[in-house]
């Protein structure tokens, strides 16, 4: 059976996440993520090593989709180790749907979407991957009881995301120079848990963990976070170009959070989810 609806989505729909502006934010970056993104690599290898671990032994994965791909980093993977699955790279940007094609994958389909709008048939998969996509989510519900409903019965999603108290030195730094929103909050672990579990998951398993990465100034911090296209704010325009001054004042905010050696710290609470249908 084909894992795709008929009707695939052509529109990106507008949600209050601005769904355009975060797409476009992650295209901008597709180009250079990779060079970036070692804490994404780090994360998604831990995810994968909890689908490896639970599914070698099984026989039956043949569709997989690998929800937010990016780069198609982790999809490569995911082929090298189910080599017999047909995979779908699934993502709101095109360019980063691009950069995956570049890479030349075996058994791989590409679909442009959103997490929020799945356009997966019911009872259609056996395992979704999904590494720190879901905090793009406008409603984890809605996305989660769909994932839920494209998988098969026994059917496994594995996620990563991110909790509150990420970034926290970086929003607490911004407080310094103004009252404007200039990162974007994340779920508790209190509120997953209780969204989690008003999906019909039969089992789910949840793990946390802090990781914390180390900048020489305020440059390098944002520079990382466009580096990976994360740096849409939800609700705000355009970002402003960060003046001499500003970046002054954002360093002189920073000052609680640099530690002995002078490295300017950036929490990441990540959460992994493992749920089964
Ligand atoms: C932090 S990157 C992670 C990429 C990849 N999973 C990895 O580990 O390298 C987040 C990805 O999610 C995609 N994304 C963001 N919001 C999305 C949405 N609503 N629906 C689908 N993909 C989305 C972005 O385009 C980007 O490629």
């Amino acid at each position: 059976m084909p894992t795709l609806m008929p009707t695939q989505m052509k529109n990106i729909p507008t949600q209050s996440i601005n769904k355009q502006a975060v797409a476009e934010s992650f295209s901008k970056a597709a180009k250079h993520y990779d060079h970036f993104a070692q804490l994404q690599r780090d994360v998604g290898d831990q995810l994968l090593n909890m689908v490896i671990k639970d599914e070698s032994h099984s026989f039956a994965i043949n569709d997989i989709v690998d929800l937010g791909c990016g780069t198609g980093y982790f999809t490569e993977k995911l082929s090298s180790h189910f080599c017999h699955s047909n995979i779908t790279c699934f993502d709101l940007s095109a360019t980063m749907l691009d950069q995956v094609k570049k890479r030349h994958i075996n058994n791989v389909t590409f679909q442009q979407g959103d997490i929020d709008n799945l356009p997966f048939h019911e009872n259609s998969l056996d395992l979704i991957y999904s590494n720190l996509v879901v905090q793009w989510s406008d409603n984890l519900e809605v996305c989660l009881q769909q994932v839920h409903k494209s998988l098969k019965a026994e059917g496994r999603c594995y996620f990563s995301t991110l909790l509150n108290g990420t970034l926290d030195e970086l929003t607490q730094a911004w407080k310094q120079v103004d009252q404007n929103p200039h990162t974007n909050s994340f779920l508790s672990l209190k509120h997953i848990k209780e969204t989690l579990a008003k999906v019909p998951f039969s089992q789910v398993n949840i793990t946390t963990e802090r990781r914390v990465l180390y900048y020489e100034n305020v440059i390098e911090v944002m520079r990382a976070l466009k580096g990976v296209g994360a740096n849409h704010v939800h609700g705000h325009h355009s970002l402003q170009r960060l003046g001499r001054q500003i970046l002054k004042q954002l360093q002189a905010g920073y000052q609680p959070f640099i530690d002995e050696q002078g490295r300017l710290k950036l929490t990441y609470q990540v959460c992994y989810i493992e749920a089964t249908k």
